[in-house]
């Protein structure tokens, strides 16, 4: 795990780390509803949204927006690993995926089939129901694995035909936090559908680190913002250059590979150029490398450790505080022991309401979310049998001593 010191540092970069402007003190663990967001990107952000100009005029505030816009779309390039494509800027990140799969559907082959998870998002699942029902393609659902609350490359392979036009793939639930291998999927589609267009859902994934879109062989990725230690109002999108020349809404006469729409919010990109920059500061911690890449990476190997580190506290204990494994009314998803699992632990404890759990947690200064079985988690949730669980979101800013604070707290409402 990360040295105090460092922790110091890291969380230093960020606002309301510990204490909640409308609440006061408290722990935060609902980093998979929303990152906190670095104190850069509230900075940036406020300076670029006071600026009247606009882009495409000779003028040098004009010349400026561009420019940033430019650097910004290079810096989400080298973070995610993208050696070609271009990224784009959304409304969210249901938005873009909504977008992103409507036209691979509607531009790829006629006939064949969608395939996607039972693990996902509603937005990939709705947009995949909802335009191969348009489309006349067949929409197949693969089950996830209820045991490990996951799925991986063996479960897509009995699914794929050659007539696959388009796949949808999750890299981590958000609600029972276990990650995807990507390129072991996409590799198993290739082989049988080589033309098969990929959409990858990072958005849960994309705060813990580790993104590698060149080895994923895929057709375009999806982040948002604010699960990502940047704002809310705007999801980000790398498209392959396959996926950016499909036929696409655009303004009549505007360029071939234009996909925005209207004007961007040059203060999005900006801050995601903060976003970029922080977790290259991070990673400059763990080598000498000055390559922004290379440092990148480091940042994500260190995340992940650090995130272990606080899973493992949480399941085991920490500091003479009994964890999650010997509290025997405590029901983990996915089980004590997962190797997919990134930073969030779901769990239900047996005979006590899930909300009232997230109260309790709420009034000693501990925040959680519960998740109910309604149409953003009802395909986690009823698979197996349950209503509602509680959801704990760490992330790499996380300590050890606000496990401890969360299993104290919880122990108070556990049944006799
Ligand atoms: C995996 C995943 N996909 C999609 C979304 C939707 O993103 P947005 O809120 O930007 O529309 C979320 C939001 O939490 C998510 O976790």
């Amino acid at each position: 795990m990360f040295e105090e010191k460092l922790l110091n540092e890291i969380r230093d970069q960020f606002h309301h780390v510990d204490s909640c402007p409308y609440q006061g003190p408290r722990a935060f663990f609902e980093n998979a509803g929303g990152s906190l967001t670095l104190k850069s990107v509230v900075t940036v952000n406020a300076e670029l949204s006071a600026i009247p100009d606009n882009q495409g005029r000779d003028n040098p505030a004009s010349h400026e927006l561009v420019r940033i816009i430019e650097q910004a779309r290079a810096d989400a390039m080298t973070l995610i690993g993208a050696s070609s494509g271009q990224i784009i800027v959304g409304e969210s990140g249901t938005e873009l995926l909504f977008r992103l799969v409507r036209t691979a559907i509607v531009g790829s082959e006629e006939g064949g089939s969608v395939l996607g998870s039972t693990l996902e998002h509603p937005a990939t699942r709705s947009a995949s129901r909802q335009w191969a029902e348009k489309t006349n393609k067949t929409h197949v659902l693969i089950a996830h694995d209820n045991q490990s609350a996951s799925i991986n490359s063996d479960d897509y392979k009995k699914h794929i035909t050659p007539d696959v036009r388009v796949a949808t793939i999750i890299q981590t639930s958000p609600v029972t936090g276990m990650g995807v291998d990507i390129a072991a999927v996409s590799k198993e589609i290739r082989a049988v559908s080589p033309e098969c267009f990929i959409i990858v859902d990072g958005i849960q994934h994309a705060a813990h680190g580790g993104i590698d879109v060149d080895a994923y062989q895929i057709d375009a990725f999806t982040m948002s913002a604010y699960k990502v230690f940047s704002k809310h109002n705007y999801g980000v999108a790398w498209l392959s250059p396959r996926m950016a020349a499909m036929e696409h809404e655009k303004l009549d006469g505007s360029a071939d590979l234009q996909w925005e729409l209207g004007t961007r919010d040059t203060s999005a990109y900006a801050t995601f150029s903060e976003v970029v920059k922080y977790v290259e500061w991070l990673g400059s911690n763990f080598t000498n490398s000055t390559d922004r890449r290379e440092r990148i990476l480091a940042a994500g190997a260190a995340m992940s450790e650090h995130e272990e580190g606080l899973v493992s506290a949480m399941i085991d204990g920490v500091d003479g505080q009994r964890g999650l494994r010997d509290m025997p009314t405590v029901q983990v998803i996915g089980g004590h022991d997962n190797k997919h699992r990134e930073g969030l632990v779901a769990l239900v404890v047996e005979g006590v309401p899930s909300a009232d759990v997230v109260s309790h947690l709420n009034n000693d200064g501990v925040r959680t979310h519960v998740r109910k079985n309604d149409y953003f988690s009802g395909n986690i949730l009823e698979p197996l049998g349950l209503d509602t669980c509680i959801r704990v979101s760490m992330c790499h800013y996380n300590s050890a001593a606000e496990v401890k604070k969360f299993l104290q707290s919880l122990e108070g409402v556990l049944p006799a």
